[in-house]
């Protein structure tokens, strides 16, 4: 496979993940009841809609389709954000699940976007950096401005009121969190051989 190949790959995986994140992204926003964080995930829907533009600009320099490849890692960052949208907390709870899955995401496209415009830059393809570059710099701001939202999403999670809440239980309640927890002791099994060796080096 050549350098240009993975590029096409890489573009075709940062174009399923934008219209991914399309998708979800109105969840998010329907999800918060404040008006900041719900303005902060609608504009950034429009964003990412420029940026699916902007991808398929990219594919046109190429003369390539842009689909052809399904970002599973956008999947399992959009399905963790699901466990944010479905969880029964509310309020400023609700908020620090949701800004968290929100900023997997955004960091997971900075990563995309990084290593993308690296091979843009190695191919000579400046028009296509110039245009991934500027996906990047809004999927940066995003984080910087969802950051911000955790604030007082934080401060009022902690507040009296919220922190008086039952501990919830650690014993699995439903079938996809027994299959989460079963999941987690094998990851622990898994890292186990490792880890003792570490430690005795
Ligand atoms: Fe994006």
């Amino acid at each position: 496979m050549s350098l240009q190949d993975v590029f096409l790959e890489e573009l075709r995986d940062l174009y399923s993940a934008e219209n991914q994140l399309v998708k979800a992204l109105p969840k998010m926003a329907k999800a918060t009841k404040t008006e900041s964080l719900k303005t902060a995930f609608t504009n950034h829907l429009e964003e990412t809609k420029g940026q699916v533009e902007r991808l398929k600009q990219a594919f046109q320099i190429l003369g390539k389709k842009p689909t052809g490849q399904h970002c599973n890692g956008m999947e399992g960052v959009v399905e963790e954000g699901k466990d944010a949208i479905e969880s029964d907390e509310e309020g400023a709870t609700k908020d620090v699940e949701l800004i968290g899955a929100a900023l997997r995401v955004e960091h997971y496209e900075i990563a995309g976007y990084t290593a993308a415009i690296a091979i843009a830059k190695s191919l000579g393809q400046k028009e296509i950096a110039a245009l991934l570059n500027a996906n990047l710099q809004e999927e940066v701001a995003a984080g910087k401005l969802l950051l911000g939202e955790s604030k007082p999403a934080l401060a009022g999670a902690a507040s009296a009121k919220d922190a008086t809440k039952a501990e919830k239980s650690d014993t699995p309640k439903t079938a996809k969190e027994r299959e989460s927890k079963k999941k987690s002791e094998q990851d622990q099994a898994a890292a186990a051989p490792a880890l003792k060796k570490s430690a005795k080096a």
